[in-house]
């Protein structure tokens, strides 16, 4: 099945058809398959999970309904920055709901979405194991702590910022 969805390339499916090669005859091994989907592509797209499905002879929405149950899965393509807003207890009443409000209206996007661009993705988690520097924000695992809503626009700049020297 030829790929439609842009930006994937065919070295990425090439890939994909290893892993299924690999995995064709065992029994339960979609969710390996699926993972390792996931770590070439980076998400599981609709497109990706036919050519699964048509490639392993299962039907699409046995693949749907695994892709969708388990929260390891996401059918969404990350930013290449993934805003992580802990809203863990001790974040949570120093503000860390505000911190996110901010993040959406700068971003523009929402809980779960990443920018056109691709650059920025915005996700909540709980208790990242730093609640001495709550609230806290992780950029790509990276902890920012004692933040401030006014904070967010410096550090959307600074990474856009690094991103423009890099192209350069
Ligand atoms: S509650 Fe946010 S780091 Fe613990």
């Amino acid at each position: 099945m030829a790929c439609t969805c842009g930006g994937h390339n065919e070295a990425l499916f090439a890939q994909l058809d290893k892993v299924i090669e690999q995995h064709k005859d065992q029994r339960g091994s979609l969710i390996s398959v699926l993972h390792k989907a996931q770590g070439i592509f980076g998400y599981l797209p609709e497109e990706v999970q036919a050519y699964i499905a048509e490639k392993m002879d299962i039907p699409l929405s046995e693949i749907y309904g695994v892709v969708t149950f388990y929260a390891l899965f996401t059918m969404n393509k990350k930013g290449k920055y993934t805003f992580n807003v802990c809203l863990g207890t001790a974040c949570y009443v120093k503000g860390s709901g505000k911190l996110l409000e901010k993040l959406q209206e700068e971003l523009g996007i929402g809980v779960g979405e990443t920018t056109e661009d691709g650059l920025f993705s915005i996700e909540c988690c709980r208790c990242v194991g730093a609640c001495g520097l709550a609230p806290v924000i992780t950029i790509n695992d990276k902890v920012h702590g004692h933040l401030v809503p006014e904070d967010i626009p410096a550090l959307i700049a600074e990474i856009k910022a690094a991103e423009a020297a890099e192209q350069n």
